[in-house]
């Protein structure tokens, strides 16, 4: 975040209560009534949580125990018998909701579809027994690799209903990234298309999976299947490929949903940390489907008539939680969105609000502040008084950008919930409850229900009031990340042991820096270590370093995150080269491009700085703080005594 954005955060004084319309329709309608819940749940969270799983959700069989943890590991409901695609989509085909709109979907070209609970679930099981043909079994792992087609959200729910454990990888990463997730993940089959809509532009995600399956000496992958979306020429490997529409025609419409064990695993997610490579997050049924459910309930406050939206991919985090599993489970209507704004089309998301009547409209700061830029003119021109509640993740929320949201998107009479979570927590853990609780511009307000969150120094000490600390949580909640993919030790390193555990007492890390106010309002600061967050995209630092050393022009790579206007911060890299190689644009704009292929495009450095060697300590460290100030074209300030080599800051000052 860039000083001025920190200032105005620390400056923020502005309270805004919901109104008292608001309030009376709401789930929760009340500060005392969120107090009362809030208590409750910290005095006895396993009581809580229990007797929302019995309320809220299908099980095919009772758990015996609410809660077994051994720190760090937590298996909740244990013994339960679960489905959650069951609980997403059968249960309502008993209700009136069996033709409801569970999902609207808008094709970026402007083609569209909906789909009622009822048809939905046929797509379902007619995609689970096409995986079943092809040789899927409970367990085996499923990459999902796809663009924001329903298909997408149909692979995810057919892979729960049978068992099968998906790995959906944003249809923006490139080849490389999406190798490397299936080889860690040990795919058995990948679910695709032809081609994506991005931006006018078609992505050619098939020639991606088989550039990702190449090496026939490392992939585990058997089969592919294939969507057609785009229609255009698509080689097809005899034996390995099969296109999904052929698959869905010959297989029955009849697939019951599988009892799970509430621990068995759902998916998992690869998301970026600050050492190695990204790991892959795992979460698993019961506890999952019952968090999701209660935070998208809660927060979202739907009801039957709301028609929500989240703009999310469903290759985030973000997307599993709030435009599959949250919405589904609860039986709304769930809006998907294949484009994005751009140019030849920069209204285009008030156009969905209008079209559809979107009632309740979650995004990202990075696209609000784009917004802003593109001028209210946009929003002015459509009717968007169908909103009645507005929402907010994946990074700190400028109050300049919040007002804005406020005032030109929700006409000053919609709540705000500013949502803090991450990958790992599985949902939503510090929100407004937006009919409980007044919001402050950049504040995410207070803890959900059940969630024992506090501001902590490195021993685990709490942090006396608006003293800035590490965002911690003190006790398991259900939603909660089970482990690191095939490394448990490295989720206990990350996660469970930067505060060393207290009297048998474990305290999650989140990685973000942040505080309490008077209020008991936490205000979330950014990432403490070396990830960076760029356009609400998470990424690491280290990540980016091994894309560019691995082109031979390059000897060392430092990258750093310099704050940006628009996407809250941006790639920076310093980079010195190998012997022969010569600074130039050229070689600029190819590492560049170089980064693009081994990634994706989210990760694409701004700017490329060339230098004669880093900045580092005596024992040979980079120090990253003094990069992070030049490159924000800020004055090096504190101690530089431990530099070995003091002109190279010099030099490097000069070379800016
Ligand atoms: O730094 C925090 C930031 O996003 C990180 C989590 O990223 P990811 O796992 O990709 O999940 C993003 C969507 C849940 C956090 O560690 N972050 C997310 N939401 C907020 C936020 N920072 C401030 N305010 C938020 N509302």
């Amino acid at each position: 975040m860039s000083e001025s954005t920190i200032e105005s955060i620390l400056q923020e004084k502005r309270v805004f209560p919901p109104s008292a319309e608001f309030s009376q329709n709401a789930q929760i309608k009340s500060l005392e009534d969120y107090q009362k819940l809030y208590d409750k749940a910290s005095s006895d969270p396993e009581k809580f949580w229990a007797e929302l799983a019995e309320s809220e959700l299908h099980w095919f069989q009772k758990w015996d125990d609410v809660l077994d943890w051994q720190p760090p590991f937590a298996k909740w409901f244990v013994n339960g018998k679960i489905n959650i695609s069951y609980n997403c989509l059968d249960r309502h085909l008993t209700t009136w909701r069996k033709n409801k709109a569970a999902l609207i979907w808008e094709g970026e070209p402007g083609d569209s579809r909906t789909l009622t609970y009822a048809q939905l679930h046929r797509e379902v099981c007619q995609f689970a027994n096409a995986l079943k043909e092809l040789g899927v079994q409970k367990g085996d792992r499923v990459g999902v690799y796809m663009p924001m087609i329903p298909e997408a959200a149909v692979a995810m729910l057919a892979c729960a209903r049978i068992g099968a454990v998906h790995s959906v990888v944003f249809g923006g990463f490139s080849a490389e990234a999406l190798r490397d997730r299936l080889i860690d993940g040990q795919a058995k089959l990948v679910v695709t298309a032809d081609g994506g809509w991005r931006k006018d532009a078609i992505v050619p995600l098939k020639v991606q999976v088989d550039k990702a399956l190449a090496d026939t000496t490392v992939t585990t992958v058997e089969k592919v299947l294939v969507v057609k979306r785009t229609g255009q020429e698509t080689e097809m490997e005899p034996g390995r490929d099969h296109w999904w529409h052929d698959m869905q025609s010959s297989v029955s419409p009849d697939c019951p949903a599988e009892p799970m064990e509430s621990e068995d695993m759902l998916f998992v997610l690869y998301t970026s940390g600050s050492t190695g490579k990204p790991k892959g997050v795992v979460h698993t049924t019961g506890g999952y489907n019952l968090y999701t459910h209660m935070t998208t309930k809660w927060i979202f406050d739907l009801n039957d008539t709301d028609v929500y939206w989240c703009t999310a991919d469903v290759g985030w985090i973000t997307g599993h939680s709030y435009i599959v599993y949250g919405p589904l489970s609860n039986g709304a209507t769930t809006v998907m969105y294949e484009g994005a704004p751009r140019s030849s089309n920069p209204g285009c998301f008030w156009d969905v609000i209008e079209k559809y009547g979107v009632t309740v409209f979650y995004t990202a700061p990075t696209a609000i502040r784009a917004f802003i830029k593109m001028g209210e003119q946009l929003p002015n021109a459509r009717n968007l008084s169908s909103l009645r509640l507005l929402g907010t993740v994946g990074e700190p929320i400028n109050p300049e950008a919040w007002m804005w949201y406020h005032r030109v998107i929700g006409g000053e009479r919609c709540p705000i919930v500013d949502t803090w979570w991450q990958t790992e927590t599985g949902g939503i853990m510090i929100t407004p409850l937006p009919g409980a609780i007044a919001t402050k511009p950049g504040s995410a307000t207070r803890p959900f229900p059940g969630i024992i969150a506090d501001i902590v120094d490195l021993e685990g000490n709490t942090v006396p009031e608006n003293e800035g600390g590490y965002l911690a949580v003190r006790y398991p909640w259900p939603g909660m990340m089970r482990t690191v993919y095939g490394d448990p030790d490295r989720f206990r390193r990350t996660y469970w042991e930067h505060i060393p555990p207290k009297d048998g007492k474990y305290t999650y890390f989140a990685g973000d820096g942040a505080r309490k106010d008077e209020d008991g309002y936490f205000w979330v600061m950014g990432r403490v270590d070396d990830v960076l967050n760029v356009a609400g995209h998470r990424l690491g630092t280290m990540e980016v370093e091994s894309a560019l050393v691995s082109h031979p022009a390059v000897a060392e790579a430092a990258v750093v995150g310099k704050p940006d206007e628009l996407k809250g911060e941006e790639v920076v890299a310093f980079v010195t080269l190998e012997g022969t190689y010569q600074a130039s644009e050229e070689l600029s704009k190819e590492l560049k491009k170089h980064v693009v292929n081994e990634i994706g495009a989210i990760a694409r450095p701004g700017e490329i700085r060339f230098t004669d060697s880093l900045p580092k300590t005596r024992s040979g460290k980079i120090m990253r703080r003094l990069l992070r100030s030049l490159a924000a074209g800020e004055e090096v300030t504190g101690d530089t005594s431990t530099l070995e080599d003091r002109s190279v800051l010099d030099k490097l000052r000069e070379g800016a």
